[in-house]
């Protein structure tokens, strides 16, 4: 079957289109019935049936013969070392730290915190409580310990299992004295932390600490514990419009149904497949097609320890592709633009075989012309954009290459896959025609997978996503749709922006700069930039009477948010002003102020240390003075 009549029998009957796709995972009690909208307009999926996702991605590939098959290939240039973990290794691996954890107590419901870099382990912890009920929440590595000290106090873990180190390039990132940092700061307190010790850095372990392998020592082997479909599996937090973010849950039941349809039908793997996404664990894409979607298939997955370019060069991507016969790929287009600018005619790419790759998946940020171009120049196979986020957890518009390899229209995911109404509203909720630009949303329900709620804080995900445009939810995406159904997506509606393929808020920026003692006033936009997308840029307004230099402040203002949000910001251009551009009742234009910094008047700074064009960006602000309402 097509695109067009998968998608029309999904339309006619999603109940049926999601039973049948349920018939994919093996259930302890199978669902009588896939929607539960016995609370609408909050749905819910597989309610009524019990299963566990660990089982289906680990264990159910063992018990059908293929526990030699290479589950996890740990690829890391950093420390130049290639592993291999078959099923069966990781059915014992995720089923000893399991039963290790429920040795100390920790049971179904219970959440446990992951700050791990991109090691197998990493998938092992997360699989793990996934086995036993437990439902974890993975922080990436590039956060700082105010970040998680933030999503401590939200989740309140009862453990939190570490690593002792990430290595960047050029320097070992110590996560002990963050995660210490973390848990002084933050007032809710983990029972224990488990360490996995890594020879770049060993950690200082205190009282409440254990290591790794010490930790798991005699530990009996955990069994799959039945959940219900609706019971959360993660919790995975994303930046909103304040420093608060916000804890998307994901279901078991309809996620693991979801994800395996994907495999097939969007990425055209099936089981044995090898399948890679350069991403981070830390990420919804590190979740979905890291960890689960490719275990819950069969298919073999890459976790890559590196850079897409230096580590050692940027021939990197293209090395392990061939060496390990990955079939389909997937990464954010900044790791393309940077292997571009490095290799330009990619001299590197001679070096390797990459005839066993299909198809190049794209997704995390906007996908620009010229490296869609590039990439299919240099790879000579279909380079595929596609549209999602982390509320979802899987595409919402994309090319669905397994059913059927869709036209590509440059600057278009392309089209809404099953289970997804997208529309494009006016500002009075109206759907607007073919061609004109406006707010993206999706009719509910949203499909199986997708978030039922953020954790904590229904008034919160109510008002978020579903009160701007009763009956739909709010993507936070502005965009257009055409006439032959492609859909452009154009710019965010609020204040997150996109930086590396890395979603961040220039709220939460601005919260940590407004805490400086010489900024009265503040404000962060993003600004286009050629090799991450956007980067973040302040504008501080000092307190009259202050005795520092402006070179100071902007030093400060650097580290404070290096410090409070982490290395992941990028944050490393700001500027200080007399005063920000407002409307008449005071509220800041930074639409305003990014349009202007986004036009044609200037280039955007490259870096700090350009004066002229920082004193350009200043004056071109200040004229616009007092806007109306
Ligand atoms: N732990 C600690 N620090 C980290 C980190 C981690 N896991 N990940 C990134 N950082 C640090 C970087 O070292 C860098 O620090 P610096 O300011 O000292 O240089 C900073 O955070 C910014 O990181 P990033 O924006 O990723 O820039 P980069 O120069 O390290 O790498 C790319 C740029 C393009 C190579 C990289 O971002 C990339 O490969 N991105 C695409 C893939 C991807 O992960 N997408 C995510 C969603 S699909
Ligand atoms: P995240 O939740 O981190 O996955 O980020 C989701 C956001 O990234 C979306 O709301 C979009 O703003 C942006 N995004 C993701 N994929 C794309 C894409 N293919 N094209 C344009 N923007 C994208």
């Amino acid at each position: 079957m097509g695109y067009a009549e998968t998608y029309a029998r999904w339309q006619a009957d999603p109940e049926g289109f999601w039973m049948d796709a349920a018939q994919a995972i093996d259930w302890i009690h199978p669902p009588s019935k896939a929607l539960d909208d016995s609370n609408a307009p909050l749905y819910e999926w597989f309610t009524d049936a019990t299963m566990n996702t660990c089982y289906n991605a680990v264990d159910r590939h063992v018990a059908a013969g293929h526990g030699d098959r290479v589950a996890i290939i740990h690829d890391s240039p950093v420390t130049d070392s290639i592993t291999k973990m078959t099923y069966a290794e990781l059915q014992q691996a995720t089923a000893r730290l399991g039963g290790a954890l429920q040795r100390k107590g920790v049971e179904k419901g219970d959440r446990v915190i992951i700050y791990m870099p991109m090691v197998p382990e990493a998938l092992v912890a997360m699989l793990a409580c996934a086995r036993i009920g437990a439902i974890h929440s993975v922080v990436f590595g590039g956060f700082a310990a105010h970040e998680l000290a933030v999503r401590i106090d939200d989740a309140t873990p009862k453990a939190i299992i570490a690593g002792s180190c990430g290595i960047e390039p050029g320097r070992v990132v110590e996560y002990k004295p963050l995660l210490d940092g973390a848990i002084a700061q933050a007032a809710h307190k983990p029972d224990f932390c488990v360490i996995l010790q890594r020879d770049a850095a060993n950690a200082i372990l205190g009282e409440n600490d254990h290591e790794w392998h010490a930790f798991q020592e005699g530990a009996p082997l955990a069994e799959p514990v039945p959940v219900g479909g609706g019971d959360p599996l993660y919790i995975l937090y994303t930046s909103g419009t304040t420093g608060q973010p916000k804890g998307v849950v994901r279901p078991n039941g309809g996620h693991a149904v979801a994800l395996h349809w994907t495999m097939k039908n969007i990425y055209n793997v099936e089981a044995g497949d090898v399948f890679w996404a350069a991403s981070d664990v830390g990420w919804v894409v590190g979740h979905s097609y890291i960890c689960y979607a490719p275990l819950l298939a069969g298919c073999t997955t890459i976790v890559f320890e590196g850079k897409p370019v230096g580590t050692p060069d940027a021939g990197t991507f293209w090395r392990v592709i061939s060496e390990h016969g990955v079939k389909s790929f997937f990464t954010a287009p900044t790791a393309f633009r940077a292997i571009k600018r490095v290799d330009p005619k990619g001299e590197f790419l001679k070096d390797y075989d990459l005839s066993c790759l299909q198809t190049l998946y794209l997704a995390g940020e906007r996908a620009d012309p010229d490296t869609i171009e590039w990439a299919q120049k240099m790879l000579n196979v279909p380079v595929v954009d596609h549209w999602w986020q982390t509320e979802t957890g899987y595409t919402i518009v994309g090319n669905p290459m397994g059913l059927e390899a869709l036209p590509i229209k440059v600057g278009s995911p392309s089209v809404p896959m099953p289970g997804y109404d997208v529309q494009i509203l006016g500002e009075d909720g109206h759907p607007l025609p073919a061609g004109e630009l406006g707010a993206i949303a999706i009719k509910l329900p949203l499909p199986p997978g997708t978030l039922p709620t953020l954790w904590h804080a229904e008034e919160r995900f109510r008002k978020s996503y579903l009160t701007t445009f009763p009956g739909y939810y709010e993507t936070g995406d502005a965009g257009m749709i055409d006439e032959d159904g492609y859909v452009y997506i154009m710019a965010r509606t609020d204040d997150v922006i996109n930086v590396a393929g890395h979603r961040l808020s220039t709220g939460a920026m601005e919260e940590v700069l407004a805490g400086l003692p010489d900024v009265a006033e503040c404000a962060v936009i993003g600004v286009r930039d050629e090799l991450k997308g956007q980067l973040p840029m302040g504008f501080l307004c000092v307190n009259s009477g202050t005795t520092r230099s402006s070179e100071e402040i902007v030093k400060d203002a650097i580290a404070r948010v290096r410090e409070q949000i982490g290395p992941v910001a990028a944050f490393k251009l700001a500027v200080c002003v007399d005063r920000l551009p407002k409307t008449r009742s005071g509220k800041i234009l930074r639409a305003t102020m990014a349009k202007i910094a986004d036009g044609e008047a200037f280039k955007v700074p490259a870096t700090i240390d350009d004066p002229a064009i920082l004193d350009e960006i200043r004056e071109a602000l200040q004229g616009l003075g007092y806007a109306p309402d």
